[in-house]
């Protein structure tokens, strides 16, 4: 992210952040629904043909290894990654760029640690991101940001400059960034990367909590399915441009993954963890090799 608060890519990090709530979407139609959408950079399929309708309130997480395209499948939700072909509705619309019913936590690059930036001023650019500073916000919208402070119990170090907090502490103020706008539908991309267990169980149970409460809709971007096991209500698995969407029991499976990367898989439940283990579970996996595009391994 750079200092202003947008990603490299000049988007803003957070799409959520008008009073703009007149776009709330029925609570009847799908949050998302992809239907035979393939998204392609140039020659480059990064997948093809996903089909998926996920309901509102529901908590979707996606897994695959480097490269599969996950953080693309974000950026086709926030209109910023046109598809090459198929449709994409958004809480019944086609993607478009700025959407105030979606929340943002990008894929952390980390922030300086000099970075002239306090938690709170952070969380204020998701009201309000062209503004620099908290102390431009209206008393309706600085209220709005000290109650998500305290929706992800940062208050205590929001006057810290950012790049000195741990990347727990961070990570909360980002959730609390994408939060403040009172969005519908929550994007994560990797928010329990670099983060011990202990931080990871919270930030998840902050996540999962909000979508409960409030009935928002969560699309979660994770390497490990282990730590939103308790919350995650489907999952999308890409692999090499195949993909396998569905229930946590249904797709993580050993025949269902062994499909999806086309070689001997074993998943395995151990104490209520799921390990995958096999040639192509590991950093050997080839992900440069040609890309195939057989029928989705399960579609629902
Ligand atoms: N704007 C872009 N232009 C061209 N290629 C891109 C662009 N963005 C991503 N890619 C390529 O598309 C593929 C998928 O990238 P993406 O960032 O979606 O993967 P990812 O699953 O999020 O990976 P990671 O786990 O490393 O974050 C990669 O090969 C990447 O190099
Ligand atoms: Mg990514």
């Amino acid at each position: 992210m750079n200092r202003d608060g947008t990603n490299t890519d000049g988007t803003t990090a957070v799409m959520a952040g008008s009073t703009d709530v007149g776009a709330a979407a029925d609570q009847d139609e799908p949050a998302m629904c992809f239907d035979r959408a393939t998204l392609a950079y140039g020659d480059r399929v990064v997948w093809s043909e996903l089909s998926m309708t996920v309901p509102q309130g529901e908590f979707l997480a996606v897994l695959g290894p480097n490269g599969s395209g996950k953080t693309s499948l974000l950026r086709a939700l926030l209109g910023l990654a046109p598809l090459s072909s198929g449709t994409l509705d958004v809480l019944g619309r086609p993607p478009r760029r700025g959407n105030p019913a979606i929340g943002y936590v990008p894929q952390h690059a980390g922030f300086d640690r000099d970075v002239p930036l306090r938690g709170r001023d952070l969380v204020g650019l998701g009201v309000d991101g062209h503004r620099w500073g908290f102390g431009r916000l209206s008393p309706a919208d600085r209220l709005r940001v000290e109650t998500a402070l305290d929706d992800v119990a940062a208050r205590p170090y929001a006057d810290e400059p950012i790049g000195r907090l741990s990347g727990g502490e961070q990570q909360r103020l980002r959730i609390a960034q994408a939060l403040v706008g009172n969005p519908q539908l929550l994007l994560c991309d990797e928010p329990l990367a670099s983060l011990d267990m202990r931080y990871q169980q919270e930030i998840t149970e902050l996540i999962g909590t909000w979508s409960r409460e409030r009935h928002g809709t969560v699309v979660f971007v994770t390497h490990d399915v282990n730590p939103v096991l308790a919350y995650a209500s489907r999952v999308v698995f890409v692999v090499n441009g195949r993909w396998a969407a569905g229930q946590p029991d249904d797709v993580l499976t050993t025949e269902t993954m062994s499909g999806l990367y086309e070689a001997p898989v074993e998943v395995l439940r151990v104490r209520g963890r799921i390990v995958v283990v096999g040639e192509a579970s590991g950093a050997g996996f080839d992900l440069d090799e040609p890309h195939h595009f057989p029928e989705p391994v399960a579609s629902h």
